[in-house]
């Protein structure tokens, strides 16, 4: 079946790599907004019996996933046969339980919404820690992938010496593996969330404070999980530490909070495009496709 990607994303570095990859043609689509917020759509490729790509991290959801949808529609209102999705960064993972009476859990109506209009999802990461595979909440077929490779060949061509930690139990999935390729040791923090900039953490005992820590977490949000971390290493004389982020949702305001908290430098994958990505996962990502 032909191919054919349209890119919704900033990076348009993915589109045009799986275009050459996979001999797939650029859709064009033109999308903007009326006067009154509402979106305007229309598709000027000929997209009828293609395996369209759709490229776009869902970082900020709420403004996105209307246009996503829509185009979506429209796409196979023009006889698309298929739709896949490439989303760098998956939301709406975090509230995967009732904490509390009365509260939505918004990971399984997203996935309900998502399911019912694309037909194959490709990611990177999730944050899958109550829900263990896309596969409990999602009805559709997805691929997860993981930036464990790439994180680690950073770690070993840009740090001598480090000692990776994760900062809570969630982290071990992806720490270990990231510490196995590195040839490096880990170990993980303890993490008491109180609020969403409340977290007490706790260090494990570490024999030597020689090398250079490198926190390593799927997500970079408040920036709160990082700075205690932080501070826990410094308060018991350890290297200034090297922050590496999966999926970087913060801002430039935070970027500043967590330098000033103590870290040397703050790196993250570029599934969202920001000023910290150093660590490509284009190829990651077409791997993916390919694996249908
Ligand atoms: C939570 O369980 C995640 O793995 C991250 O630790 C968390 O999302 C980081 O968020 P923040 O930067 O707001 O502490």
């Amino acid at each position: 079946m032909k191919k054919m990607i349209f890119s919704l994303h900033p990076n348009i570095q993915f589109a045009n790599t799986f275009s050459k990859e996979l001999n797939a043609e650029l859709g064009l689509v033109e999308m903007r907004h009326f006067p009154d917020d509402e979106i305007y759509i229309r598709v000027h490729s000929d997209v009828k019996n293609k395996l369209i790509i759709i490229v776009y991290s869902l970082d900020h959801p709420n403004n996105k996933i209307l246009p996503l949808f829509f185009l979506s529609k429209t796409l196979k209102e023009l006889g698309a046969k298929k739709i896949y999705l490439v989303a760098p960064y998956l939301p709406y993972m975090r509230q995967d339980k009732q904490f509390n009476s009365g509260e939505a859990v918004t990971s399984i109506y997203f996935a309900m919404l998502l399911s019912s209009f694309i037909d194959r999802l490709i990611t990177i990461d999730p944050h899958l820690h109550r829900i263990k595979n896309l596969s409990e909440i999602y009805t559709i077929p997805t691929t997860t992938l993981h930036a464990i490779t790439p994180i680690a060949e950073w770690i070993k061509t840009h740090i001598k010496s480090p000692l990776i930690i994760g900062p809570d139990e969630e982290s071990t999935q992806w720490v270990s593996e990231i510490a196995a390729q590195a040839n490096s040791p880990f170990v993980i923090a303890n993490k008491i969330r109180h609020s969403d900039a409340n977290v007490t953490i706790t260090l494990p005992d570490i024999n030597s404070k020689n090398g250079t820590p490198v926190l390593v977490d799927d997500i970079i949000s408040t920036g709160t999980s990082m700075c205690a971390v932080i501070q826990q290493l410094l308060l018991n004389q350890f290297n200034q530490p090297i922050c590496i982020g999966i999926h970087a949702l913060f801002d430039y305001e935070t970027q500043k909070k967590i330098m000033s908290y103590g870290a040397h430098q703050i790196v993250t994958c570029n599934t969202i495009t920001h000023p910290s990505n150093a660590i490509d996962i284009t190829y990651l990502l077409l791997e993916g496709i390919k694996s249908d």
